[in-house]
Order: C-alpha cells, then sequence, then structure tokens
C-alpha cells in the first residue's frame, strides 16, 4: 500500500508541474503578444489646454489701456461699509445699494459688488496723477439667468489729473471701443447717476452684430449698453484727501462677460461658467 501511495503521489505531482509549465509558458506568450510595442503606429496627440475665452477677451482689454498709458491695480474681493458704500459718495439708506445687493458676511464685511471700491484704495494709498485700471471679479445676489450671473468680471477705470475732462472720457472709450470692435465701433453717452460720478452717463456701443443697423441682439436700436462712467465726484476726491478744487478726473466700470459674449456671438451666460469642453473647444 506504502509503494503505491508512493507512486500515486509522484505521478500527481508530475501532471501538476507539467501543467504549470505550460500554463506559465502560455501566459509568456500572450503577454508578448500583447505588449509588442509598433513603433510604427502614429502618436496621439495631447490635448493642449488655452486660456478660456473669458479670461482671453479680459487680457485683450487690459492691453489696450496699457497701450494708452493705464496701469493695472488690484484689490479685495472682500470689502467693507466704507470702501463699499461710505467713501465712494453712498448716503446711507441710499436706494442706489440695492440695484447692487450683494453677499453680506455680516453687517459690515461684504463680497464687493463692483470694482469702484478699489478706486478709492487706490487714491489713498497713490498722489495724483492717478491713471489705472482695475479688473476684478464682483459679486450680486442675482437670480442666475441667460444674462446674470452671482459671480463676474468688471474692469474700473480711473484717471486723476489737473483740467480733466469729459471730452478726455470720451475719447478715452473711444479708443478702447475702435481697439476692440475695430475703428467703425461708435459710442453714445446717454444721462444716468451713480453716486460717485457727477455728472454720471450710461455709454452704449454702436451694435456690433449689425454695425448700428438695428438687429435681434441690439433689440433693433442699433446700440449695446456696456458700462457706466462719469466724472469723479468731488466728494470722493475730498474722502481719499484730494483737492478737488486743483484736481478732476473720469472714471468707467464694464462687465466682462457682456463684451466677450459681443465679440463671439454668445447669448448665455452661463456658458462661460459651464466648463463644458463642447463649448470652450471652439475657441
Ligand atoms: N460700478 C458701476 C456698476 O457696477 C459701474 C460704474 C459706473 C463704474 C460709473 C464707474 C463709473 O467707474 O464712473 O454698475
Amino acid at each position: 500500500v506504502g509503494q503505491l501511495c508512493n507512486q500515486v503521489q509522484s505521478a500527481l505531482e508530475e501532471a501538476i508541474a507539467s501543467r504549470e509549465a505550460a500554463l506559465t509558458a502560455e501566459r509568456e506568450q500572450s503577454a508578448q503578444k500583447e505588449e509588442t510595442l509598433d513603433v510604427t503606429l502614429p502618436g496621439r496627440t495631447p490635448r493642449i489646454g488655452r486660456k478660456h475665452p473669458l479670461l482671453a477677451t479680459l487680457d485683450d482689454v487690459v492691453a489696450i489701456f496699457l497701450g494708452l498709458g493705464f496701469r493695472v491695480a488690484e484689490g479685495p474681493e472682500v470689502e467693507n461699509h466704507y470702501y463699499s458704500w461710505e467713501a465712494l459718495n453712498y448716503p446711507d439708506d441710499h436706494p442706489a445699494m440695492d440695484e447692487q445687493m450683494t453677499f453680506y458676511i455680516n453687517d459690515n464685511v461684504m463680497m464687493r459688488s463692483q470694482t469702484s471700491t478699489v478706486q478709492i484704495r487706490y487714491m489713498q494709498s497713490h498722489e495724483p496723477p492717478v491713471r489705472v485700471i482695475v479688473p476684478g471679479r464682483c459679486f450680486r445676489r442675482d437670480t442666475v439667468d441667460a444674462t446674470h450671473c452671482h459671480t463676474f468680471y468688471q474692469t474700473e477705470g480711473l484717471l486723476v489729473d489737473e483740467g480733466v475732462t469729459m471730452a478726455d472720457l470720451r475719447g478715452t472709450l473711444e479708443a478702447f471701443a475702435h481697439g476692440m470692435y475695430g475703428e467703425r465701433c461708435r459710442v453714445r453717452f446717454r444721462p444716468d447717476f451713480f453716486p460717485f460720478t457727477e455728472p454720471s452717463a450710461e455709454f452704449a456701443l454702436s451694435c456690433t452684430i449689425c454695425g448700428g443697423e438695428g438687429c435681434r441682439v441690439c433689440s433693433h436700436t442699433g446700440w449695446l449698453e456696456v458700462g457706466g462712467c462719469g466724472m469723479v465726484d468731488p466728494n470722493v476726491l475730498a474722502n481719499v484727501g484730494y483737492d478737488p478744487d486743483r484736481y478732476t478726473g473720469y472714471a468707467f466700470g464694464f462687465g466682462i462677460e457682456r463684451i466677450t459674449m459681443l465679440r463671439h456671438g454668445i447669448d448665455d451666460i452661463r456658458l462661460l461658467y459651464s466648463g463644458d469642453m463642447r463649448f470652450l473647444g471652439q475657441f
């Protein structure tokens, strides 16, 4: 019986060993086949990233104003009551603040609703002449739809010196319009109200789609409202310690989303924040 057992054991061992060898050989063979490197195959092109259309537009806006002699200034996105309203000449409880309802952190601290806050910060730390633009993110408690978003970009402009007039403001905005949309783009001023400018104007550009003939984009008016502007209110100059009898200045502000949408014919602001590659891949 003992001998028989030994024979069975060695027969089984042999069978297992030979099957193992066969399986290993098989596995090696197929691995070799799968891992063969075919150096004649064409390479895979890596996807190259590029600038988001919004920031590409912002860069172009900045470049135009740098060319006109402006510098870039920046300020905090979280602001307090003084810089948001008081120093910008908003009287307490003035309804102009309602248009700009933002996100409050507490009664005194909030997300800035406009880049105009940086006008004050910049003038406080610099003596005239001042010539800056302020690109930056702003926040408002707006319901999101095709033309509104709670977070958006603005660019502010501020120039203060002796003898600055509204004609300088108009010429500067015209130069911007020409740089952005071509020599045929015209600028229109209409009276408006902002607490920190006097007089204030809304500025519009001749429609960049139809050239002013009237189309769906400009609601058949030939004009597109782009931003606000005006002559810096003497109270604002006094608030930062400038002599309003000696200095005058102009300021303007507009949204970068609108400029981007007009430039590329984009009809929904939400696309700019969607991160959808089918949209972004087109730029
Ligand atoms: N900050 C204003 C807004 O968000 C736009 C604006 C109007 C900016 C007039 C200015 C200005 O600098 O002078 O509605």
